[in-house]
């Protein structure tokens, strides 16, 4: 089964209020997107990766992250878009020209935790099923809220899931959710969505909560304790 993963990184980062993507910003001495492409350059599963930075950090991507930590699978860097959606789209057009792949793999760049476990049965389930997602049952009571600050609606905890990345897809099913998105002008802040979107099942896997996407200033707080955690074994 050939795999090629997506690892879309061109955020702004404009929650973590640094002036640098929250991406390039380091934990034991490595940049957040290093850590992430660290895991996926060691899964044998993995055929070759593509990198989507902003246009305008292509060049610091290479040299600071890609270049000075040796990553031999990452084979492409290709430039982001506005939205989540249209960087992804953005390695996925690149990569339809280069080859046939029987599995797309799309991992945040900003999730450095996932374990090679989890993408490995993310990859199973997606190679059985079509298409699979990690994500993670939810905890708290989860709430549906109006714009007023009022609770609409208390939701069934038992049927929640948090959506994380991986999210792995059949080539040709993650290519028909995208063109279809395009055409109706959807978008959605993951694929698994425009794979629901046009009717098909979408397998999760249980995730784990140390597989957090870096998104805050606390969150780099906890990524250095989560680090520091597995290091101690
Ligand atoms: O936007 P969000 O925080 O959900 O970002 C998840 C991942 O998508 C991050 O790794 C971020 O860099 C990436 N992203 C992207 N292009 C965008 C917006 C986010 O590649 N336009």
């Amino acid at each position: 089964m050939k795999v090629a993963a997506i690892i879309p990184a061109a955020g702004t980062g404009q929650r973590m209020q640094q002036h640098i993507p929250k991406q390039y910003l380091s934990f034991g001495g490595k940049p957040i997107l290093a850590h992430t492409l660290t895991v996926l350059e060691n899964l044998p599963e993995i055929a070759e990766i593509t990198v989507v930075a902003q246009p305008s950090a292509l060049d610091f991507c290479q040299t600071q992250v890609i270049t000075p930590f040796g990553f031999k699978k990452v084979l492409r860097l290709v430039p982001g878009g506005k939205e989540r959606q249209d960087s992804v789209y953005n390695a996925l057009k690149v990569l339809q020209r280069q080859n046939e792949w029987d599995l797309i793999l799309v991992h945040d760049g900003v999730r450095p935790f996932v374990t090679p476990a989890e993408v490995l049965r993310v990859i199973r389930a997606a190679g059985e099923h079509g298409a699979a997602i990690l994500a993670l049952p939810a905890q708290d009571t989860v709430k549906k809220v109006n714009r007023a600050g009022r609770i609409k609606k208390t939701l069934n905890r038992q049927d929640i899931w948090l959506a994380q990345t991986p999210q792995v897809f059949q080539t040709a099913i993650i290519w028909r959710a995208f063109l279809e998105a395009y055409a109706r002008e959807y978008y959605g802040t993951d694929e698994a969505s425009l794979v629901e979107a046009l009717g098909l099942p979408v397998r999760v896997e249980p995730g784990s909560p140390f597989n957090i996407k870096v998104t805050t200033p606390e969150d780099l707080i906890l990524a250095e304790a989560i680090y520091r955690l597995r290091q101690q074994g």
